[in-house]
């Protein structure tokens, strides 16, 4: 495959930035996305240019950090990671556009790398236990009933992609805030901190900048991992219970 990209460019957070255009050829359809990508940059390379900077780690789908919007959407047209996301989802011939997350609390630092440690501040504010873990329990040593295991399991696979924050017209933090607060909000070793928990998160994530939530639902729909709609109702549910009992 002969591709056309047109890819955001800009030298640092505090420089302009510009649509570049590049072709790539001979890109086979089983290589990933990244891949391709690779080929660019070893060719810039040989060329005395400066490649295009873009986070990567694990390249299989579970660090969470491979994030760019591509064809105006999050990771791509396929719902996964752009390291999962593979060239036969393209077509010989196609321009494909390349930028990186767009949001107020994500600010752009190199080409398609932005800063996301606006998440590491949200962990920080509640992300954690307090129970003494030791060494590994046996397995049964705190019952925990089936469907509240399901549910923190199903919030725990949250990789902080940021995926739901490009995808969200208001840049809404609030699908990946509630995967967080969830996954622990629901065990038994997650109690002691559960109110706490909930409003420091929430309340880091309104001072990073984040948007609110208005129901669009597109957080969802990008999300790599699946983390569904309702978490951010359960979490809104965890709030007011907690506010509740909060000291006035
Ligand atoms: S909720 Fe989904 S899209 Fe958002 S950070 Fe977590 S894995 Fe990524
Ligand atoms: S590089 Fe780790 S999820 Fe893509």
């Amino acid at each position: 495959m002969n591709l056309t990209l047109r890819i955001w460019r800009q030298s640092g957070p505090d420089e302009s930035g510009e649509m570049v255009t590049y072709q790539v050829t001979d890109v086979s359809p089983d290589m990933s996305f990244l891949e391709m990508l690779d080929i660019l940059n070893e060719d810039l390379i040989l060329r005395g240019e400066q490649p295009v900077a873009f986070d990567h780690d694990c390249r299989e789908g579970i660090c969470g950090s491979c994030g760019m919007v591509i064809n105006g959407s999050a990771h791509g047209p396929v719902q996964t990671t752009t390291c999962q996301l593979h060239m036969r989802s393209f077509n010989d011939g196609d321009v494909i556009d390349i930028e990186p997350w767009r949001a107020a609390a994500f600010p752009v630092i190199k080409d398609l790398v932005v800063d996301r440690s606006a998440f590491d501040r949200i962990i920080q504010a509640g992300g954690y236990i307090s129970a003494p873990t030791g060494t590994a329990p046996d397995a049964h040593a705190v019952p925990v009933p089936k469907p509240d295991a399901d549910l923190a399991f199903e919030n725990a696979t949250c990789i902080g992609c940021g995926a739901c924050v490009a995808a969200c017209p208001n840049g809404s933090a609030m699908l990946f805030t509630s995967a967080k607060i969830n996954h622990l909000n629901v065990l038994p070793q997650g109690q002691p901190e559960r109110e706490s928990r909930v409003l420091d998160m929430v309340t880091t994530m309104d001072a990073e900048g984040f948007g609110g939530c208005t129901n669009t639902g597109e957080c969802a729909a990008a999300c790599p991992k699946g983390i569904p709609l309702a978490s951010i109702a359960t979490m809104n549910r965890e709030f007011l219970r907690a506010a509740r009992k909060a000291p006035r």
